[in-house]
């Protein structure tokens, strides 16, 4: 930018010869860093991007589950209060989910499920001490009439009921459950909202101020839903309210990508599944996914491969993490460091 006008500034011809190498090397400097931060910008990370081994450990975290569950206004709700809570985090699901997808199954709950993504958020919210609430939808998907005053009425009546009324609360909702947390945000005072992979229903609602700051989770692969929270987010900024993105993009999986994420499957059936997904062209050379889990038939291959899995259920914990590594629309833990910072600066 030359700045005529302003004499004491040195123009660009006006540099001596003894300076010359060194704007040379600041201008390959400038130019590298530019590369390296496009480069970094783009779609695809570096395939040194490691994914965490994160079946969680509890040795070294000292978190373990024993939900509470119980049945109220025709629906489940499963929940854990950790010691001297300090918020409470009410977690809704996509379309077919359930409340048993956010808990291993253990003696307090049989039936749970415990789906790895799920699973790794509740733990981190455990271990950042806020007491989890899950509730499952009455029907698929969750809908946006009666559901809203039941749902608004059980949370009320659970957080009295444990006498933690006067923590802060917080939500967080993915797909569908990220429409419905952007609706019921009207209905309850949140300290803030996390929408995941959801652009939330803000064309058909009345935003005001008091509006709870909203932090959006999503996979800039689905550019459709990309270009709408580009554009509520701007909406909700023009009216005064905090607003934050985190993308989550693409990443190539490892022989031990499976088995590091998910509990109960161990490294050989993992580094099997890699090969046979690297032989059948699911994954590219570089493993990254080349379609979404729900696309590609793995379970097909794994049949004519006569690969047995140890539990049958862990059919849709394969599909969940096949579908997170390809980054278009899945539940992700990946963020919770950032999205847990996000609920606590937003809790005074
Ligand atoms: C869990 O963490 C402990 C302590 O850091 C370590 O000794 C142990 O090997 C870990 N277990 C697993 C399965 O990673
Ligand atoms: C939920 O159930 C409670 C207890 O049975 C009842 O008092 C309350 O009215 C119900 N809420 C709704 C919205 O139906």
């Amino acid at each position: 930018m030359p700045s005529r006008g302003n004499k004491s500034v040195k123009p660009w011809h006006g540099t001596n010869n003894s300076q010359v190498p060194v704007l040379i090397t600041f201008l390959i400097l400038i130019l590298v860093v530019s590369i390296l931060f496009f480069h970094n910008i783009g779609e695809k990370p570096s395939s040194s991007f490691r994914i965490p081994k994160q079946t969680w450990n509890s040795s070294e975290y000292p978190v373990q589950f024993h939900p509470n569950v119980e049945f109220r206004n025709g629906t489940d709700l499963i929940w854990q209060i950790p010691d001297s809570p300090k918020a409470v985090l009410f977690l809704a699901h996509g379309c077919n989910g359930r409340a048993v997808n956010f808990w291993d199954r253990s003696p307090s709950c049989p039936n749970c499920i415990g789906l790895p993504e799920e699973r790794l958020i509740v733990l981190h919210a455990l271990a950042r001490k806020f007491a989890v609430l899950t509730i499952s939808s009455a029907g698929r998907c969750w809908s946006f009439g009666e559901e809203r005053l039941i749902i608004k009425g059980i949370i009320r009546w659970w957080v009295e009921k444990n006498k933690i009324e006067k923590l802060p609360l917080v939500a967080l909702g993915a797909s569908s459950g990220g429409y419905f947390v952007s609706v019921l945000a009207t209905d309850l005072r949140f300290g803030s909202i996390t929408l995941m992979i959801a652009e939330g229903m803000f064309d058909q609602m009345d935003i005001t101020k008091d509006y709870p700051p909203t932090l959006f989770v999503h996979m800039p692969k689905d550019r459709y839903r990309k270009v709408k929270i580009d554009e509520n987010m701007e909406a909700l900024r023009n009216k005064g309210i905090d607003v934050a993105e985190i993308k989550c993009i693409e990443f190539p999986l490892s022989p031990s990508f499976l088995a590091d994420r998910i509990p109960g499957l161990d490294r050989t059936i993992s580094s099997k599944l890699f090969e046979l997904f690297r032989d059948k062209g699911f994954i590219d050379k570089n493993g990254y996914m080349r379609n979404d889990g729900r696309a590609i038939r793995w379970k097909a291959a794994l049949r004519e491969n006569k690969i047995i899995l140890p539990e049958k259920h862990l059919d849709h914990h394969i599909t969940e993490e096949l579908n997170l590594a390809f980054a278009y629309h899945e539940m992700t833990s990946l963020q919770s460091g950032p999205i847990f910072d996000w609920f606590e600066s937003h809790m005074h």
